[in-house]
C-alpha cells in the first residue's frame, strides 16, 4: 500500500559543480622561516570577520537558501565556496609552517585572539541582497590581504596570498555577471 506524504525533494544537482577559481597554478607553498607575527596576520585571514571561514558559511548559508529558486546560482554559489576552502587550507598549512595555532580564533596585535562566531556572516533574505554582500565581502577580503602583504616580508607568503587574490577577483567578476542576469 503506497503511503500518501508530500515529500519535499531537492531538483538541484550538484554532481558536476567544482571549485571556481582562475586557471593558474599555484606556487609551491612555502615560509621563509617561523614567524609568530605573521601567522597571527593570518589567523585574521583564515578566522577574523573578514575571512575565508566567514567566507565559506556565507557562501553555504546563500546557497542553502536559493537552490530552489536558482539552481544555477547556487551551483555557482557552491563552487565558490569550495575555492574559499581551498583559500582557507593554504591558509592553514602556512600557519601551520610559521609556528601558529590552527584553532578558529583570530589574534590581535595586543595579543588578544577571538574566537570565529557566525555573527560574522551577512545573511540576507534575496538573491540580489545576497550578491551585493557576497560582493562587498570579497572586496574587503581583497583589501585585507593586500594590507597583510605590505606587513610581511616574505616573498614566498606573499606570492600565495597575490594568487588567492586572484581568485578572489575573478569571483567578483562572476557575482557581478550573476547579478545582471
Ligand atoms: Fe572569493
Amino acid at each position: 500500500m503506497e503511503e500518501k506524504r508530500n515529500v519535499l525533494v531537492s531538483t538541484c544537482s550538484f554532481r558536476d559543480v567544482k571549485p571556481i577559481m582562475m586557471d593558474l597554478p599555484y606556487p609551491q607553498l612555502q615560509v621563509r622561516e617561523k614567524n609568530r607575527t605573521y601567522a597571527n596576520l593570518l589567523s585574521n585571514d583564515y578566522a577574523g570577520a573578514v575571512s575565508e571561514m566567514t567566507a565559506i558559511t556565507q557562501y553555504i548559508s546563500d546557497e542553502s537558501r536559493l537552490f530552489c529558486e536558482d539552481c544555477m546560482l547556487a551551483k555557482t554559489i557552491l563552487g565558490i565556496a569550495m575555492a574559499e576552502m581551498i583559500h582557507l587550507q593554504k591558509l592553514g598549512e602556512m600557519i601551520f609552517l610559521l609556528g601558529g595555532n590552527i584553532d578558529f580564533s583570530a589574534r590581535q596585535r595586543d595579543g588578544r585572539s577571538r574566537m570565529w562566531t557566525p555573527q560574522y556572516l551577512a545573511v540576507p533574505q534575496n538573491a540580489r541582497e545576497m550578491l551585493f554582500a557576497d560582493i562587498e565581502a570579497e572586496r574587503a577580503a581583497i583589501n585585507q590581504y593586500q594590507a597583510h602583504m605590505r606587513m610581511i616580508d616574505d616573498n614566498y607568503i606573499n606570492a600565495t596570498l597575490a594568487r588567492i587574490i586572484q581568485d578572489e577577483e575573478y569571483h567578483i567578476m562572476i557575482l557581478q555577471a550573476m547579478g545582471r542576469e
